[in-house]
Formats: structure tokens, sequence, C-alpha cells
């Protein structure tokens, strides 16, 4: 289906209710797809969530030689024992930016790597040097030439060091992290990030034979093993998801039960919802979120690195701050340039002035159905969320961004009410999906 010319039509400004269930986590998933290189076995992976950021990931492992076997809709089996490192294609490896972990696994397993230069979702400048500075420690040379990232250890063996990352990075601590599970000797990254998906990928190491303490807070220690072997491993559930649809229940005033979720992930979401007058009622492995009352307060909120408010959550904050009741302030400070989606949001009414990372969100009672773009995957739904939340129609062009991070989306949405279809061009004119 070419999703890249689809659209999203949505007929908002009705109330959501009912179940809505959260799928595996997709920055978990990547990474831990990539670390199977490092086992040279067979491994299981389940609650793998069925999104086309996964798809890539398994398409650039199956191009260097990796046999990858699909056992249900969440499940596969990967099979490590070849790998041709350096074949990556460019075309392949561009097209996301946790095509990244190719190099620390590569480097992990091999003492070399040879990868193109990851893409993404573009907020501006993304700098992989805290990774290349983590891999040097590591006794590795490397260049960054023509689009290529060339990686390679003396002799082929890294040796353990001590990193200090001066700035936190999700990416840079993982990465490091592969690549020092199979070195000689002891690793230590300081000042190491903390998000869920560190520790998801640290548990998936773990089981497999690694020796890595301390993920999930701000000393990782690693001592180097020399063989990994392979496991069945189950996905953390997505926090990023989660918090979408509590967003989604607060923004329509209906009452959605997001299940299968780890409450203690979502805190801080928690946190600024309740201020903002919206009730959060925990039971196990699920939250119930609705309005307290018909109006929503203004707060201000700043993203930060985990366990702050996550910067993948700004756009669909920044929707619900422009229905509360007065300003509020929305800080960046993870990334340099997060609000491109402010001019869409604009068209749907919302009053939004940006200086230079911080955004004044002045509330309305109400945003009107336009004409958007997905101008990146956490800007994408957010124009679904802000579609669903306001009078009229909306239709959201370039959603291959959206379908990068949000596994059956739309059945998820249809089954708690909304009125939302895939429209997929077709010769000249476009058929219902
Ligand atoms: N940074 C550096 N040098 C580096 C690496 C990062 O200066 O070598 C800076 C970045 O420029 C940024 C900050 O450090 O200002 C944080 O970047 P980080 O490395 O943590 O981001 P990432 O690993 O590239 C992951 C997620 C992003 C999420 C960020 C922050 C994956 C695949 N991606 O990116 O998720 O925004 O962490 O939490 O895990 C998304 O899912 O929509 C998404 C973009």
């Amino acid at each position: 289906m070419d999703l890249d010319r689809g659209k999203i039509i949505i007929s908002g400004g009705k109330p959501l209710k009912g179940a809505i269930p959260v799928s595996g986590m997709k920055n978990a998933a990547v990474a831990i797809i990539f670390s199977t290189i490092l086992t040279e076995d067979k491994c299981i992976i389940e609650n793998l969530p069925n999104i086309s950021d996964v798809k890539v990931s398994l398409d650039i492992l199956s191009s260097v030689g990796v046999k990858v076997r699909q056992l249900g809709p969440n499940t596969v089996e990967i099979d490590s024992s070849v790998v041709n490192p350096g074949i990556a294609p460019y075309e392949l490896v561009n097209k996301m930016r946790a095509s990244y972990y190719l190099i620390g696994a590569e480097l992990g397993r091999f003492g070399r790597a040879y990868v193109g230069l990851p893409g993404g979702c573009d907020f501006g400048i993304r700098p992989i040097d805290q990774h290349i500075k983590g891999f040097e420690a590591l006794g590795c040379d490397v260049k960054v030439e023509g689009g290529y990232i060339e990686a390679a250890a003396q002799n082929g063996i890294l040796r353990g060091s001590s990193v200090y990352m001066d700035v936190v990075t999700v990416g840079g601590t993982i990465n490091v992290m592969l690549a020092a599970v199979r070195a000689e000797g002891y690793t230590e990254i300081e000042n190491a990030a903390h998000e869920p998906h560190i520790v998801d990928t640290a548990n998936f190491l773990n089981a497999c034979g690694a020796d890595i303490r301390g993920a999930g807070t701000d000393t990782i220690k690693i001592r180097g093993v020399k063989k990994l072997h392979g496991v069945t491993y189950t996905i953390i559930p997505d926090m990023i998801e989660a918090g979408t649809y509590m967003i989604l229940a607060a923004a329509t005033g209906g009452q959605l039960t997001v299940t299968n979720m780890i409450p203690k992930h979502v805190e801080s979401i928690t946190a600024k919802l309740e201020e903002m007058g919206v009730s959060i009622e925990e039971d196990g492995d699920s939250v119930t979120v609705s309005r307290r009352a018909p109006f929503l307060n203004h707060v201000n909120v700043k993203t930060l690195p985990y366990p702050g408010f996550p910067t993948d959550m700004n756009p669909q904050m920044c929707v619900l701050l422009s229905l509360a009741r007065g300003t509020s302030h929305l800080t960046e400070s993870v990334w340099e340039s997060r609000f491109r989606y402010v001019e869409e949001l604009k068209r749907m009414g919302a009053r939004i002035t940006v200086n230079g990372k911080t955004a004044e969100v002045e509330g309305t009672p109400s945003l009107r159905g336009a004409r958007v773009r997905a101008v990146d995957l956490r800007a994408g739904i957010a124009m679904v969320i802000a579609g669903l939340a306001a009078r009229g129609v909306t239709e959201i062009d370039e959603i291959h961004h959206i379908f990068r991070g949000y596994e059956d989306l739309i059945s998820k949405l249809k089954a708690v009410g909304a009125d939302i279809k895939v429209i997929v061009p077709k010769a000249t004119e476009y058929e219902d999906y």
C-alpha cells in the first residue's frame, strides 16, 4: 500500500470511550533487534510492534545475511549465526535513526563496522559524537566519510574502558553498551541515559549471558563476556504510545482505559495531566483517563531525559495545552527544533507563539478541522489527536511518518468510537482502506 501518498481523514468532536491496548515499545524493539547480532544464535522476540521502523530494522538485518522468520504477527525468530558486516544498503539505514545500533552491534561481534549514517525524524542537528567518543574509548579508530561511518578496533579486539557521556543520550548509551558487551575487560558508562528501553535492552542482553549492571541509573557497569547465547524475550509496552492515548482521552473529553502498559513509566505524564484537572485511575497494568471538569487547567511543561517529561510527548501535549483554559508554556530541552508542527496546529485554530525553545500556548475552547501535514512521527500523531478533538473534518497528509511508530492505529481508534479512515490513491482517485 502506498502510504506515502495516503491521507488520514477524521471527522472529529466525538468523546472517545472504551479500552485501548498498548503495543510493544518501538525504541526498545529497534535496539533489541540489532542487539541480536551479538549472539551468533537464534533468538525469539515477542511483543514486537508491527510498525514500519521494526520492519526496516528487520530488513537491515536480512540485508547483512541474518535469517529472519516471522512466527506470528508480533513474534519473530532471528538467527544471527551468519552475518556479513559491511554491506547494509545506504537506502535502508538512511530510513531510520536507530540503524546506528548496527555499528555498536557489529563492533561488539566483529571488532569492526561499516554502516551508512542514520536517518530518522528531522529535529535539527542530530549528532552522534558521543557514540563515536565511546567507540574510541573502547579502542576503535572511527572515520566518518561520504555518508558512511567506519570503525575498527586494533586486531579486532575492543578493550573495556571508562566512558563519560557529555550529554545524556539514549542512542549513545545503548550503542556503547552493545560495543562493550563482548569487549575484553570492564567498561563503565557514566552520565548514562535512564530510559526504560535502555533497561529493556540490558535485560535482553543479560538474558543472553551478558554481565551488565546499573542500567536505568547514571552508571552502567559492563564486564565483557566471550559469547552470548540465544533466548526468547518479550519487549516491554511502549510508554509513548500509552502517554499518547492518555492525552487523547483528555483532549476528546472521553474516557479511555489504556491497557497493557507500565504506569510507572508514564509518571511524568500522569503528574502533568492531573495538574490540568484530568483524573487518572491506575489498576495494575492499565489506567483509566477522563476529565474531572469540563475545562482543562493551563500548566507549564519542560521536556527532559527520563524520568522527566518525554520530548516524544511534546507535540501531543501541545495539542492538549491548546485546549486548556489560560496560557501555558511548553519548553523543549532535548532537541534543537521540535516545534515544526506548530504551523500545522495553528491551521486548526491553535494559538501558539514559539520563542526559541519555548512555545507559549494560549488555550482556546475548541479546535476546527483543517488540512494538515504530519511533519514527523510524534507531530503526526498530535495531528490525529487534534483532529479527533476538533469540530469538523481534518485531512492529514504525509502519514507514513505516523505508521513508523503506532501499531494498528486506525483499528485501535475505531474500536473506541473514532470516525477515522485512511485513503490511499488508486490511479487518479482515492479509495478507502
Ligand atoms: N546528542 C549529542 N550527541 C550524540 C547523541 C545525542 O549531542 O552523540 C544530543 C542530541 O542532539 C539531543 C540529545 O543528545 O539533543 C538527546 O539525543 P538522544 O541520543 O537521546 O536521542 P536518540 O537516541 O537519537 C532516542 C529516540 C527518540 C527520542 C530521543 C530522546 C530511538 C530510536 N529514538 O533518539 O525517539 O526523541 O531518544 O528521548 O530510541 C521517537 O520515537 O519519536 C523518537 C524520535
